[in-house]
């Protein structure tokens, strides 16, 4: 990782400059599909408007049907259209720059072929060596999988028998596969080992897009970069953490792929775990991707594995009913379109999990994500043992204001500590404040997907923010347990919440037992 260090404390600055990514052919399987359109695209738009795509750039589309180059470049165009134009992906203050699209456009040539044939791969071998030739990419190439999880294997072996995955004459090739990895540890284990077969680790990048986010990567930062946090930062001053990821969505129209799959596999053992592992990790020697890999994967090797008993009492998993969210009426997930009227795919999950290390032993983790919840939230909270009661006992102060620094991952990012401070007044009274920090009064930031730097580390050659074989498959080994017991114990309960809540009941009883509490969602 490239790491420079500038002061912002008295300025607002716009970020610092990277370097131009090397000369490279961007190969797009699935290019016709929603996730190039919505989120590739804008990212490689992203990418010429700050200049960091080499003037030997190309993209070849792969796409089932043959289409005009021109319509398919249209089509793209819409895409970043209302990319540029939509509030949710940052500030919608920036106009469309034709001049970084055309630098694109220009450079993108479209390519049918079915996946599954051997002749696609052959065919595509010639068009990769024309591109190389017309736009002097060197050789060098990425091959995005922007396809049903179902066609990785197959593409890696096809791109294998192919030859296109031989990296020659100090040349790359190099492929980034998104989540799903797998549906349980088994089927991850059983892809980990085919693409091996092909590829090896350090020709992939397995993709999980929460790692993009510029407030993620801030973890790391926030804890090693500060030396006030890392003293305190274990089972001596820290009384738990909860990490939420709280959506307001639903299921909209994935009902195929949700109902297969449900919130566990979907959010946990991917999203959820980076943000635990990147809280919990030791500091790594350097920002070595390697290294710090390793300290992640550590975080989940040690996470206490789950018996029977455990997931029954330290997990619950929930579905959203129908109920009110943004002041109008929402159905119940049973309700969705193509989603089974008796359902029992889980919508929510929490849980409450242990690491045994020697830092965390006897901190509880609590970790909760759902669909159809009050407000889209994604944070890290992680509260501070209580101060001792003992000077307080003959003043009208009966409990203490819990110290928090919560981590605001999205959609408003930053940080904040919430202490005591006295009320003003005669009577010693406290009250909680918060000390906060946005990241958007320190530093002009730009629309973005969070494909972006994914993108561009891929094709510079750095892996920090990817994930490694055994890492995806340890976050596999954790929940593997809790895949178990709800499907074969049909006794283990589907709590019900209203969409628009906060989760189910049973959620809080996590907590409440040892008398803590979620903070508020809504
Ligand atoms: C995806 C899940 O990986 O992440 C979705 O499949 C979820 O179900 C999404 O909504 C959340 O990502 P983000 O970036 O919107 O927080």
């Amino acid at each position: 990782m490239d790491v420079r260090v500038v002061d912002r404390t008295n300025r607002r600055q716009t970020q610092t400059p990277a370097h131009q990514a090397p000369p490279c052919t961007l190969v797009i399987f699935g290019a016709g599909g929603d996730l190039t359109k919505r989120l590739l695209m804008p990212a490689i738009y992203n990418l010429s408007k700050a200049k960091l795509l080499s003037e030997n750039f190309a993209i070849i589309a792969v796409d089932r049907t043959p289409k005009p180059v021109e319509a398919f470049r249209d089509y793209l165009a819409e895409g970043i259209r209302s990319f540029v134009s939509d509030t949710a992906a940052g500030p919608a203050t920036e106009p469309f720059d034709a001049q970084a699209w055309e630098f694109v456009a220009s450079r993108i040539s479209h390519f049918a072929g079915d996946l599954t044939q051997s002749d696609t791969y052959a065919r595509l071998h010639d068009t990769l060596e024309k591109t190389v030739a017309q736009h002097q990419t060197g050789g060098n190439a990425v091959f995005y999988l922007a396809v049903a999880a179902q066609l990785f294997g197959t593409i890696v072996e096809q791109l294998g028998t192919a030859g296109l995955a031989r990296e020659q004459n100090g040349s790359f090739r190099r492929v980034i596969i998104e989540k799903p990895f797998g549906t349980d540890l088994d089927s991850a284990r059983a892809l980990n080992a085919r693409i091996l077969k092909v590829l090896s680790e350090s020709q992939i990048y397995r993709m999980d897009h929460f790692l993009g986010k510029e407030t993620v990567q801030n973890i790391m930062v926030l804890r090693f970069a500060n030396g006030i946090f890392e003293p305190i930062w274990n089972r001596d001053h820290i009384d738990h953490v909860q990490i939420t990821v709280a959506e307001t969505v639903g299921v909209e129209l994935r009902a195929r792929f949700y109902e297969q799959t449900g919130a566990l596999r979907d959010m946990v053992p991917n999203h959820v775990f980076q943000l635990l592992s990147m809280t919990a990790m030791e500091p790594p020697n350097s920002f070595e991707a390697d290294a710090v890999r390793t300290e992640k994967h550590k975080v989940l090797e040690a996470v206490h594995p789950l018996d029977d008993a455990e997931v029954r009492r330290n997990t619950v998993r929930g579905q959203y009913a129908a109920g009110t969210l943004g002041g109008a009426m929402d159905k119940a997930y049973r309700e969705e379109p193509r989603v089974a009227p008796d359902s029992s795919t889980e919508t929510y999950v929490a849980m409450q999990l242990g690491i045994d290390n020697w830092r965390w032993a006897g901190v509880p983790f609590y970790l909760r994500t759902g669909k159809r919840l009050a407000r889209r939230t994604t944070e890290i909270a992680i509260q501070f043992k209580q101060a001792p009661f003992a000077l307080f006992r003959d003043t009208p102060v009966d409990i203490l204001t819990p110290n928090i620094l919560v981590l605001h991952l999205q959609p408003d990012e930053g940080a904040s500590l919430q202490f005591g401070a006295k009320i003003p007044g005669p009577e010693i009274a406290l009250g909680g404040v918060r000390m906060d920090f946005h990241y958007k009064d320190y530093f002009k930031t730009e629309p973005s997907t969070g494909y972006e730097t994914l993108v561009y580390d891929c094709m510079i050659g750095d892996q920090m923010l990817f994930n490694r074989a055994d890492g995806v498959e340890a976050g596999w080994e954790v929940v593997q347990p809790i895949l178990d017991l709800w499907r074969n114990d049909k006794t283990v309960p589907l709590e019900m919440y209203p969409a628009g809540g906060s989760g189910p009941e049973a959620a809080d009883n996590l907590l409440w037992r040892s008398g803590r509490h979620w903070r508020p969602i809504g």
